[in-house]
């Protein structure tokens, strides 16, 4: 049995889950990595190895596929590996207007955003609880908070896992293990988000971070055991304003700034 502990992270080939890979690694934590079986993988993986002294374990799946959890999971239990930090962090999105985007292109949201989290998080919460202090990161999204027109099935995607971490937490406060949800607005990543800030233009900058910005507060805060991470004074701030107003008003607003999603 290996004796160290490993962080798992989903998605951790590139944007906020490689960031959060190297984030983890210079704090000293060992990794297993996983995301889809290519390049971008293995490049993280020796990128990781030749920067810290720290083990580095990396699983190629396509998560979405029928029992590819299930093999992750059987992976990890064959080579015994103990984990006590969980990234759900792999997931992805879309806009436009609703009935213009493939159905099939809404499954593989739903099915990556939402079944592979709870499958991942009801395979390894078991392994996580045996070790003294355990933690699970779910990345959600700012527009969790909002219902946003033109993202429809995304904001939806991003709802279900705020909700789901928030009372998952309440459930094991009494317990080991700390479940905290991060809400990022826009975050300079693939090429698809790059395009759509652009199409804000410079409104999109103000609320635009980083990926290792993203990732340091999120450890950060997720090992302070807080509850909820939205990075950025700014769009914590516009999460508190989009409170107060009335949903109808706030849904109109929100029509028009995203308007420029719809023929996207
Ligand atoms: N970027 C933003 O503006 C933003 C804002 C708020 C929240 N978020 C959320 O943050 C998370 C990361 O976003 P990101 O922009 O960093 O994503 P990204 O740059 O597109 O990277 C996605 C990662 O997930 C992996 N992946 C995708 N589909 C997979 C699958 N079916 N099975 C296994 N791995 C898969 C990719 O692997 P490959 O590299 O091999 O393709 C890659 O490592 C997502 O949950 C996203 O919704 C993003």
């Amino acid at each position: 049995m290996d004796s160290k502990t490993y962080t798992l992270i989903t998605g951790a080939s590139m944007g906020i889950g490689r960031a959060f890979a190297f984030e983890c690694a210079s704090r000293g934590m060992n990794l297993i990595l996983v995301a889809l079986p290519d390049a971008f993988l293995d490049e993280t993986k020796n990128k990781l190895l030749s920067c810290y002294e720290v083990g580095i374990v990396a699983f190629g799946v396509d998560l979405v596929q029928q029992e590819a959890v299930e093999r992750l999971f059987a992976f990890c239990k064959e080579h015994e590996f103990r984990i006590n930090i969980l990234i759900n962090n792999a997931g992805m999105g879309t806009g436009g207007r609703f009935e213009t985007i493939p159905l099939e292109r809404y499954q593989a949201i739903v099915d990556l955003n939402n079944r592979v989290l709870i499958q991942m998080t009801h395979f390894f919460l078991p392994i996580i609880k045996r070790e003294e202090k355990g933690y699970i990161l779910n990345m959600s999204s700012l527009e969790a908070t909002l219902p946003l027109p033109y993202k429809a099935v995304y904001t939806a995607s991003k709802s279900f896992v705020y909700a789901f971490s928030l009372a998952l937490r309440e459930e094991l406060v009494r317990e080991n293990v700390v479940v905290s949800v991060m809400c990022p607005s826009a975050v300079v990543t693939n090429a698809e988000g790059l395009r759509r800030m652009a199409a804000h233009g410079a409104k999109g900058k103000w609320v635009a971070k980083m990926p290792e910005e993203v990732a340091a507060i999120g450890i950060k805060n997720l090992l302070l055991g807080k509850g909820i991470t939205i990075p950025g004074r700014l769009n914590w701030m516009l999460v508190k304003i989009g409170k107060l107003l009335p949903t109808m008003l706030k849904l109109k607003l929100l029509e028009r700034i995203f308007r420029v999603y719809r023929d996207h």
